[in-house]
């Protein structure tokens, strides 16, 4: 069965559609905490040189594999060589696995948007507030079954389009009201510290975990190694600059994640005290820093609301897109009727995400790999993977199609002026950095050895 499909109109349409798709709660959730968890600088140096690098060639990979065969992943290994549409497979586990963890984080945001709404914003503020309400036995599903439900009620009936309309509105505003926040939070009195912090690389703070963590969360927050691009790539034009559009995604996406840490890091210096053990919390740091933001600024209740309501729509937009790829997927390997598939996939993806929400209070005697149930699922996606996908994608294209078939997709629209990096990095430099980080991260988690 063929179906049309239908292309991105105008130029910008295509970067506008993937940079929407690729910003969500990964640049402004996940990013801070890893670089404030990481060591800061340092973090976001080896971040840099790696999405210049490597995520740039992976980006124009898979877009490329995308336009050329006009299929999403599953189907393009397979077009392109029968034996490895394994490849697509595996990368379609990706979305699987991130989606259910992603509704608890999204429901996170919910809970924090209603307790401003309801002007019980200072609250939020308290020290422990956001461990007591993770820690509740109830609350938390709660939150995580009316985010889930949201994403389900839209995918269902269909109003993406509605939504879509809307974030072209939603996201600007977003990154307007958090480069305010930001300016108003480093020129508050301790946060210069913070900032230094966040900008200079210590190189004492250097190992392999900096350069694991920095790469798995480049192929989380630009929709890397799991399909995405390819679908993304799929519905691209011919005349349509395909190596410009990867470097304006990846700036995009590379550039809100810096301001989201550069609003966040630096407040929690402001308000720790001194006190560094802060850095360390993990995915709890957006929470619990920024309603403390909010509290020390006028009008903060109103504006902690809208930042929240703003938040809530970057990481629903992220979620349709995830639970439409996993319905699709399912809907291609069993035949099902799409309702019937998107009831399945919320009602499964509902009961997956339970042990992650309830991962910090009654469940918290569960610790895979001495990790929290979300840590660990995020581990599994990004750390394990998402890398496994990478490799096996550039062993795939340098071995298998070689990179002359990505090169000449890419010149039916432009020259390709980073050929030259492009088949480095996807022949040498990524299989054998892959190889290294996935192996000694595999080994350190089962705790074999320490890095
Ligand atoms: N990149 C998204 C973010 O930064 C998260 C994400 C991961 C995603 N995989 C996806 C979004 C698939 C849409 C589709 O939040």
């Amino acid at each position: 069965m063929t179906k049309e499909r239908s292309s991105f109109s105008g130029k910008v349409g295509f970067v506008l559609a993937a940079a929407g798709s690729a910003v969500g709660l990964g640049n402004l959730w996940r990013f801070p905490y890893l670089a404030a968890k990481y060591g800061g600088g340092i973090f976001l140096l080896v971040y840099l040189i790696l999405a210049v690098t490597f995520g740039f060639a992976l980006m124009v990979t898979e877009i490329a594999i995308g336009r050329k065969t006009g299929l999403s992943a599953i189907g393009a290994y397979r077009k392109l060589n029968k034996k490895y549409a394994f490849i697509g497979w595996i990368s379609a586990l990706v979305p699987i696995i991130i989606f259910p963890y992603y509704s608890v984080i999204g429901g996170w945001v919910v809970k924090y948007l209603f307790e401003f709404v309801r002007g019980q914003g200072s609250a939020a503020a308290g020290n422990d507030y956001f461990n007591q309400f993770i820690a509740e036995p109830v609350q938390p599903v709660l939150w995580l079954a009316i985010f889930i439900g949201l994403t389900a009620l839209i995918v269902l009936l269909g109003v993406e389009k509605g939504v879509e309309k809307a974030s072209k509105i939603m996201m600007p505003t977003l990154v307007i009201l958090t480069l305010g926040i930001t300016i108003y939070t480093i020129v508050q009195p301790g946060a210069w510290e913070g900032v230094l912090y966040y900008i200079t690389p210590d190189f004492s703070k250097f190992t392999v975990n900096t350069v694991l963590g920095a790469m798995g969360q480049m192929f989380y927050s630009m929709s890397l190694a799991m399909g995405i691009m390819i679908t993304y790539g799929s519905y691209m034009k011919k005349d349509v600059n395909l190596e410009t559009s990867a470097k304006q995604i990846e700036l995009f996406d590379t550039g809100f994640a810096f301001l989201a840490g550069l609003m966040i890091v630096p407040a929690v210096f402001i308000f720790s005290g001194g006190d560094e053990s802060q850095l360390n919390q993990g995915p709890g740091l957006m929470f619990s820093t920024l309603p403390k933001v909010f509290d020390s600024m006028p009008l903060g209740g109103v504006i902690g609301a809208a930042f929240f309501l703003l938040v809530l729509f970057a990481a629903l937009t992220s979620a349709i897109s995830l639970m439409e790829t996993v319905v699709s997927i399912l809907q291609v390997r069993f035949h099902w009727n799409r309702k019937l598939t998107c009831l399945l996939v919320l009602l499964g993806a509902f009961l997956i995400a339970l042990p992650s929400s309830l991962g910090y209070g009654a469940l918290s005697f569960i610790q895979p790999l001495g990790m929290s149930v979300l840590d660990f699922f995020d581990f599994i996606s990004n750390s394990v993977l998402m890398p496994i996908v990478a490799l096996m994608t550039c062993l795939f294209v340098s071995l298998v199609v070689k990179t002359q078939l990505i090169s000449d997709e890419v010149k039916l629209s432009s020259p390709f002026k980073r050929e030259k990096l492009f088949v480095v990095v996807i022949r040498y430099v990524a299989p054998v950095f892959i190889v290294l980080i996935l192996v000694s991260s595999v080994m350190n988690a089962m705790g074999w050895i320490t890095i």
